[in-house]
């Protein structure tokens, strides 16, 4: 589904360059559910947002579904995002002046085809993130963990195959945390495929494959079997993930 060719993805800083990510390869397939580790300032968020059409690389290609999303232009790219990715951002990405519900709608107007407003399935979403009650509220009246769970049922949305979700259980509490990681372990179950970035090791145990972020390298941990493995990752032994050139889909 998705597939990285030696990305790199460098920012300029304040005192010299800085590389996220150095000569990165990888592949996702259709139905996994992918959990990528690492300390702050890896490259996690990076690495999502280059995967989600969201932050040019530097050098190097991304297919999804054999499409090189940054040789789209602008405008197909949008609508790419728009079909097949549900983000959810680091901070729970939501409009502080729209309702429950609006932020939840918000998605369907970047489809390509205008559509009427899906209310019903949007009120279902936020129903099953369990904030029926707070469908005219405010962000602001929100907690962080609802907060949360509002960007998730709005990257749910427009239903994408794809779902990529940074830090989506940051500063939760552990029952909070658990919930959201069951729900999107259903998800899976439904057939999306999943990224997720955390830096908490523990959530990797949710995931059939687990990679790890270090100096701007990404490394897939061997023998992940998905929700019944509890595993400790600091103590796999990391092999180089996918990385033949040659075998990913050209478009
Ligand atoms: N816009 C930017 N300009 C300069 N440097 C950046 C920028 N965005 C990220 N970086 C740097 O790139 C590296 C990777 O950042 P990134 O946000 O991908 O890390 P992360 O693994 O998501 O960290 P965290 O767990 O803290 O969210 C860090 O060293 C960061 O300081
Ligand atoms: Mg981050």
């Amino acid at each position: 589904m998705i597939s990285a060719v030696d990305v790199t993805k460098s920012y300029q800083g304040r005192h010299g360059i800085i590389t996220a990510l150095d000569r990165v390869s990888f592949q996702v397939r259709a139905g996994d559910f992918v959990v990528v580790i690492g300390r702050s300032g890896t490259g996690k968020s990076t690495v999502l947002g280059v995967m989600g059409g969201l932050l040019r690389p530097s050098s190097g290609e991304v297919f999804l579904d054999g499409e090189s999303i940054w040789e789209l232009d602008e405008r197909s790219r949008a609508r790419l995002r728009a079909l097949k990715h549900g983000f959810v951002f680091q901070n729970a990405s939501v409009i502080p002046s729209l309702t429950v519900l609006e932020n939840v709608l918000l998605p369907q107007a970047f489809l390509p085809q205008p559509t009427v407003a899906n209310l019903s399935l949007a009120k279902g979403l936020v129903e099953l993130m369990g904030l029926g009650s707070r469908l005219h509220a405010y962000p602001e009246q929100l907690s962080g963990g609802e907060k949360r769970r509002v960007a998730i049922a709005s990257a749910l949305m427009n239903d994408p195959p794809l779902l990529l979700a940074d830090e989506p259980t940051g500063d939760l509490d552990s029952e909070t945390e658990s919930e959201i990681m069951n729900l999107f372990l259903s998800l899976w179950r439904s057939g999306k495929t999943i990224v997720m970035v955390t830096h908490n090791h523990q959530l990797a145990s949710y995931a059939n494959r687990v990679f790890k972020m270090s100096g701007g390298r990404i490394l897939e941990l061997p023998g992940q079997n998905g929700a019944e493995r509890s595993i400790d990752c600091e103590q796999g032994s990391p092999r180089e993930a996918q990385i033949n050139v040659r075998e990913a889909p050209r478009p």
